[in-house]
């Protein structure tokens, strides 16, 4: 039985990793992709997910277009990461497709309120593990708006936050930074609505790794396939960043549903900061392991206990994106790109 699942991507050279696993990993069902601005704006997300999933053979799967800024921040992107195109600026052929017609809160809509149908009087559970790997924008947006989809949200799996570090700034991750407001707005709702929530944040996003010696045996296999596509995109990180290896980023969130031993998480409450000077975007991980008494505490029990993914198989969880990616060298010589 395969799970079902929708990513929320800024495509992104790393929501690129993590798309070719969704797309090619027999175990998942991707029901729909959509697109918010982040590293790269809305559009240039649009263009580049629909080119990584033709590049996959699976452009059967929705993508829809979401929001083009944060809720109340002005966007910043992250080309100076991601390349002006979002995706590392590899000459890859443009993908000629089009976007679903419908916003991409419809589309959620539409796939929840069909999961949920799908899954009522005993049928098999097919509510769908919602993936977000860009600023929560869209996630806020359809839970305020349509909270009845929570019916058919299975859990949310989200790259996103960190219990110790940052990276936008010294104390906050790019896509809780790029729109706190969102991110506290999910966590809100998703406690009110009972959802559960793993944060795949910082503290493993960079673990799992894959050599640029790697890379370039994807590479090898040409075609204009999902192999080469996903060599080239450790290439290019291991070129922006000089060095031997690079990281899935966003693809080990997906790593995690798939094979959700392979991270250990802890059970925490979690807020968001939205006024700090320095501190704003910050995910506040409650650690403290004492019995405590909450009733003194000043700020009270938060809106949500979340799984925190604190350690990561990291070497399983980037062979498990390699045998996945590689393994579609055969799809890409019966599907390969002219
Ligand atoms: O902080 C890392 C996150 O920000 C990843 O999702 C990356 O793609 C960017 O969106
Ligand atoms: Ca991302």
């Amino acid at each position: 039985m395969t799970t079902p699942v929708i990513l929320d991507v800024d495509t992104g050279v790393d929501d690129a990793c993590a798309l070719l696993l969704a797309a090619l990993h027999p175990g998942l069902d991707l029901r729909a992709v959509t697109c918010a601005g982040g590293n790269a704006p809305v559009e240039s997300v649009v263009r580049n997910t629909l080119t990584v999933l033709e590049a996959a053979g699976r452009l059967d799967v929705p993508v829809a277009r979401g929001a083009a800024r944060p809720l109340l921040e002005h966007p910043v992107d992250a080309t100076h990461v991601h390349g002006l195109d979002g995706m590392g600026d590899l000459d890859w052929p443009k993908a000629r497709a089009h976007a679903d017609p419908r916003h991409a809160v419809e589309l959620l809509r539409d796939e929840l309120a069909a999961a949920a149908a799908a899954s009522a009087d005993g049928s098999p559970d097919r509510r769908i593990t919602l993936v977000p790997l860009a600023p929560l924008t869209n996630l806020a947006l359809l839970l305020r708006t349509h909270p009845e989809a929570a019916a058919g949200i299975r859990e949310i799996v989200f790259m996103g936050g960190a219990a110790h570090v940052g990276n936008a700034t010294a104390s906050a991750e790019f896509n809780v930074f790029h729109d706190p407001e969102a991110a506290a707005v999910v966590l809100d709702a998703a406690g009110e609505l009972g959802i559960p929530v793993t944060m795949y944040g910082l503290d493993v996003f960079y673990e799992p790794r894959v050599s640029a010696a790697r890379a370039a045996e994807l590479v090898r296999a040409g075609g204009r396939g999902a192999a080469e596509l996903g060599g080239r995109l450790i290439a290019y990180q291991c070129q922006r960043f000089s060095s031997a290896a690079a990281t899935i980023g966003d693809a080990g969130a997906v790593c995690a549903v798939i094979d959700r031993s392979g991270v250990m998480t802890h059970r925490l409450p979690v807020r968001v900061e939205l006024a700090g000077t320095w501190s704003r975007g910050r995910t506040i991980v409650d650690r403290r392991d004492w019995s405590g008494d909450l009733d003194h505490d000043p700020h009270g029990v938060a809106p949500a206990a979340v799984d925190v993914c604190l350690e990561v198989e990291a070497e399983r969880y980037a062979e498990l994106w390699l045998e996945t990616v590689s393994g579609a060298r055969s799809r890409a010589g019966t599907g390969a790109r002219t």
